[in-house]
């Protein structure tokens, strides 16, 4: 079989499983599977596909056609231009969360060296990206999941940054000492009776942990809140991810451990996304 014909037989079979972007997805699929970029797969739709690569391309569909997002089939994510490793144990990260990057640059300047917790850190890419754009920055990640700090660590080697990134299992902040000029987190938000009514996309393939916030969506801001108060620096700054609609309490639950509202910030799609906290005595 050819590219070519490779490709419109996925594309339809993507569409009969009623995947949106049946032609971009098996696109996609083709050129991780057969090693090409994909632009390059447009480009060669006479060459012939070897037979194993044309059964891998089959598995690959079959998965999708199982609902299983693309990133998490070819098991890599691009955030903030950068290139993650993810699996089972990880969130897929989400292009919102950029703008908790976007957030904790706009806060220091690049000189003095700064220290960064973040907190919930899956596949680093919140503490990665921050540290890919200050090179004199350090920072530790910690995750509940060990195999989730165990991705971490492996993204961190692959973007070179593992000298000033260190990666270790706990439970937010208990056992840590600070103080941390920035703490990130995007912790779990969404309301537990939530999850079965999301995209199978997120709700079979999304871990868990990684999702449940609850019975309110509001349980690990309550956990975070007195460990962000008691790890960040004086004039440091929190930067936290808001789960949708949640914004006024989880803003109300920070302050009342004595951090105080600095900014919240808008996603692309205009929600509000991310809350910047400073501390009230700072
Ligand atoms: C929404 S995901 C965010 C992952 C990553 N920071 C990102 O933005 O893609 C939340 C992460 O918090 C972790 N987590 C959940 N409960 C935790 C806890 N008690 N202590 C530390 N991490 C926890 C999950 O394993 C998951 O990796």
């Amino acid at each position: 079989m050819t590219i070519g014909e490779a490709l419109a037989l996925a594309t339809r079979r993507l569409a009969a499983a009623g995947i949106e972007a049946a032609r971009l997805d098996a696109r996609l699929l083709l050129a991780s599977v057969a090693g090409m970029s994909a632009s390059a797969v447009l480009l060669e739709p006479e060459r012939a596909l070897a037979p194993e690569t044309e059964a891998a391309f089959n598995g690959f569909v079959d998965r999708r056609c199982r609902c299983e997002p693309v990133s998490r089939i070819v098991g890599r994510r691009e955030f903030w231009s950068l290139d993650f490793a993810i699996t089972l144990a990880t969130l897929d990260p989400r292009p919102d969360s950029e703008a908790l990057v976007e957030a904790a640059l706009a806060q220091f300047a690049p000189e003095p060296p700064r220290r960064v917790l973040d907190l919930g850190s899956g596949t680093g890419c919140l503490l990665l990206a921050v540290l890919s754009e200050r090179p004199s920055w350090t920072g530790i990640g910690i995750d509940i999941a060990e195999d989730a700090v165990a991705v971490g660590r492996a993204n961190a080697r692959t973007l070179d940054l593992a000298g000033r990134a260190h990666f270790q299992n706990g439970d937010w902040g208990q056992g840590l000492s600070g103080p941390f000029d920035l703490i990130l987190s995007n912790p779990p938000y969404i309301p537990s009776r939530e999850i079965p009514g999301l995209a199978p996309e997120v709700s079979a393939y999304d871990p868990r942990r990684a999702l449940d916030g609850g019975e309110d969506g509001l349980d690990a801001y309550r956990a975070l809140a007195p460990a962000i108060a008691r790890l960040l620096a004086p004039k440091g700054f929190a930067v936290i991810e808001l789960g949708k609609g949640l914004a006024e309490e989880i803003a109300r639950l920070m302050c009342a451990t004595g951090l105080t509202e600095i900014d919240r910030r808008r996603d692309l799609a205009g929600v509000e996304r991310c809350l910047v906290l400073g501390k009230s005595d700072g």
